[in-house]
């Protein structure tokens, strides 16, 4: 009997286009799932988007468009990104579904049947202007213990201490600037510390075979044998909100974290009730596939910021909703660019679909990323150079050469036919050009076994450096038994074996392509399948396949193109400044990376993650400043005549600028920090140093054009542009709106 796997990577939020952690976390899992594929495993991997929450409505809002018409735009987009890359998912589907409705509802009700759910009434932070309570995300106001301003409800961002939002001083809303309220309201808990939970837990979390970082984290959490640490868990969250209504609790609505896991179960049960599962060879209904007792094994692959989501909430909901519980939670660490954290709003990190628009190939760095990767909670880092040569001189150095030479003599010489390559039984050669060694037969075997266990236990690097060792054996056997030299003489043989030699050299030649493109074959499929061609093979290429060869007199096709080279200038093209910018970043990154020295996001509530702005940029194209257009002295009339469309399509935004610094080595520029009330601050470097000083400007509002295309500046990125008049004489005159003006109002 195969073994049944069912897999999943994080439900990304609906808020904006992939980001190079999402695909990162994506090629993990595809590369292990097409692995367990190839070695015979049937596999169903899902994925969906993780719709609700405040974050998401306030989004739509802002772009005046329903939350299932946004969610629904970047579900589009998602799904044909994760396809550019490569991934192969066997269904995509949204947590805003009826079969995720269903499973909430149903998992709720088992919850509270088993005395675990209760309400109390807590006090919170609410918006008088918005009517709606506030999440942390949404407050500012100064540091309770350093007096910083402009700091954000749970975290200070100066002195690095975490807080309650209720202790900031001078609180202020970031959807309105209005003065929050605290008001109470009920909340639904789900009781975490019930003696129930906290045994399940701990045998769970023991029986596991987690990474030990893991292990090690949840042992913090879950404390020692005595009392355990768990707070019981805030699952309801009160109109307006996106998402699911209470059954029982109308006006309450669940916290997006209790359905979005769930989410993984929609989108299988979507699977089967379209009939996809059973195109891929699965004859269980849907409940028998995930009952309890079933032996599917079911892993889902996250980051290291959600450990306590995937360990302790979801494994406590589905035992006590009696559901099947999962097989292992594996953990990756993030990705950084050239070791700087990935950061969407600042402009670092890479678009990935900016790196598809530049025609850069989705393989290459599905190969770069796997061969950073391991088992391990680490951070791994993008870096340019090291992408360029690394790939440059792995995947065409070594790898695709191989094929393209020995190909040719086949085609030259022998018709494309290959000889009896019982690779390397005839372990040593002698031609009149000298002698050679063939690679041991043994050794495909004895490689195949280890490059097999590095896949399955994640070591990715671990087989791409066996692989590339392989690689480099067989180059090395070619180099040395010069085939090129027997080549030239083919006409007139000096040995009248040296023909049959250059035929057994470029036929196991052939042979170990043939095995290496097999070792490859998770890493880069669209390659594999390409091989699979010009090899005419029979059948694709499976782990089997890793002790047969191809018999005598087997004929391939000429040599194709695989894999260009990177160009240097495409890596150029890649970091100018995107043409969109991916999804929001969260501020309170500091939180997860700051809070707790491991890197690991703790108990704490994660809703602020989702937020943000970052919202997707419309592709204007980069302009100058108009000053710089028209050189500052054109005061008439002189721009062509546009219409309201034109007008409209500049997203003019009241701002209030937080913060106002001298920029080092700029004459002429400020550097500006603008909040518009949309989760996250834009930095604007503006040419307003001659008539201002910066601590005149901090706590003012002005107009800003919020959909510029960002610009990469010499001293950083430069994400809008704020409005100032200016004359022929000197002076310049920043705009200011009447008294009453909020941040993130539309100008129009
Ligand atoms: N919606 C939640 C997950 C719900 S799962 C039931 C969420 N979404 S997310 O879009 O913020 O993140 C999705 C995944 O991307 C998470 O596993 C997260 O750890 C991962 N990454 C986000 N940034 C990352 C890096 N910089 N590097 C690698 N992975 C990162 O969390
Ligand atoms: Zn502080």
């Amino acid at each position: 009997m195969p073994r049944t796997l069912f897999v999943t990577t994080a439900l990304p939020y609906a808020n904006g286009p992939f980001h190079i952690g999402h695909i990162m976390e994506y090629i993990q899992a595809d590369v292990w799932v097409r692995f367990q594929r190839m070695q015979g495993c049937k596999v169903h991997f899902m994925g969906a988007d993780d719709a609700h929450g405040a974050p998401i409505m306030l989004r739509a809002e802002t772009h005046g468009v329903t939350p299932e018409e946004l969610v629904r735009k970047v579900g589009e987009s998602h799904q044909r990104d994760y396809q550019r890359f490569l991934l192969s998912f066997d269904n995509w589907y949204t947590t805003h579904s009826e079969e995720n409705r269903e499973l909430s509802h149903s998992i709720y009700g088992r919850l509270k049947d088993a005395g675990l759910i209760y309400a109390k009434s807590i006090e919170q932070f609410f918006d008088p202007v918005k009517s709606m309570f506030l999440p942390d995300r949404y407050i500012k106001g100064e540091c309770p213990k350093c007096g910083a301003k402009d700091q954000y409800g749970d975290a200070c961002e100066v002195c690095g201490s975490t807080y309650a939002a209720t202790e900031l001083k001078n609180p202020y809303s970031v959807l309105t600037g209005a003065k929050p309220e605290l008001r109470t309201s009920e909340h639904l808990f789900f009781r975490l510390s019930d003696p129930k939970v906290v045994k399940f837990l701990r045998r769970w979390t023991t029986q596991t075979p987690l990474q030990p970082e893991v292990k090690n984290k949840i042992a913090e959490w879950l404390g020692g044998s005595g009392d355990a640490k768990l707070a019981d868990w805030d699952i309801s969250r009160d109109a307006p909100y996106f998402g699911f209504e209470i059954p029982d609790a109308p006006g309450k609505y669940f916290y997006v974290w209790l359905d979005a896991p769930i989410g993984y179960l929609a989108s299988l049960k979507n699977y089967f009730d379209t009939g996809k599962a059973q195109t891929n060879g699965e004859t269980r209904s849907f409940e028998e596939f995930i009952a309890p007792s079933s032996e599917v094994e079911q892993y889902h692959f996250i980051g290291k910021d959600i450990i306590y989501h995937h360990t302790l909430f979801w494994p406590a909901m589905l035992e006590f909703a009696q559901r099947k519980l999962p097989t292992n939670v594996y953990v990756h660490g993030f990705i950084t660019v050239s070791g700087e954290k990935m950061s969407k709003s600042r402009g670092t990190g890479i678009s990935p679909q900016r790196y598809l628009e530049v025609g850069m190939n989705p393989e290459w760095l599905r190969y770069y990323i796997a061969a950073k990767l391991n088992d391990k909670v680490e951070d791994i880092d993008f870096n340019p150079d090291d992408f360029v040569a690394r790939v440059n001189s792995d995947l065409i150095g070594k790898y695709v050469n191989i094929a393209s030479r020995a190909a040719g003599f086949l085609e030259k010489h022998f018709d494309g036919k290959l000889c009896e390559t019982t690779l390397g039984s005839t372990y040593q050669g002698r031609s009149s050009i000298g002698e050679y060694r063939h690679i041991p037969i043994e050794d495909a075997i004895r490689y195949g076994e280890s490059i097999r266990l590095f896949y399955d236990r994640r070591q990715f690097g671990m087989a791409l450096r066996l692989i590339m060792e392989l690689a480099d054996k067989i180059n090395a056997f070619w180099d040395n038994a010069k085939p090129w030299e027997l080549s030239k003489r083919f006409d007139s043989p000096i040995n009248p074996t040296d023909n049959q030699w250059l035929h057994q050299v470029a036929s196991t030649t052939i042979e170990w392509f043939r095995l290496t493109t097999l070792f490859l074959k998770p890493v880069l499929p669209d390659v594999a399948q390409k091989v699979e061609k010009f090899l005419r093979l029979d059948h694709a290429l499976a782990w089997v396949d890793v002790s047969h060869h191809l018999p005598a007199g087997h004929k391939i096709d000429s040599y194709v193109h695989l894999l260009s080279r990177i160009d240097p200038k495409q890596i150029d093209a890649l970091f100018e400044a995107p043409t969109t910018i991916a999804s929001p970043s969260p501020p309170p990154l500091a939180r997860r990376e700051r809070g707790d020295s491991s890197g690991f996001a703790g108990a704490s509530d994660r809703e602020e993650k989702e937020s943000g702005a970052g919202a997707p940029q419309l592709p204007l194209t980069p302009s100058p400043s108009p000053a710089s257009r028209r050189g500052g002295k054109e005061s008439g009339a002189s721009a062509p005549q546009i219409s309201i469309d034109d007008f409209s399509k500049v997203d003019l935004r009241i701002a209030r600028i937080v913060n106002a610094e001298h920029v080092d080595g700029a004459d002429k520029l400020l550097k500006l920090t603008l909040d518009i009330g949309d989760g996250r601050t834009r930095t604007v470097f503006a040419g307003i140093k001659s008539a201002y000083r910066p601590e005149e400007l901090i706590g003012r509002l002005t107009p800003m054009v919020a959909n510029l295309t960002p610009r990469k500046m010499k001293f950083g990125l430069s994400e809008g542009m704020v409005l100032a008049a200016s004359g022929d004489g000197p002076g310049i005159f920043l705009l200011a709106p009447d008294s009453g003006a909020q941040p993130g109002m539309r100008v129009k």
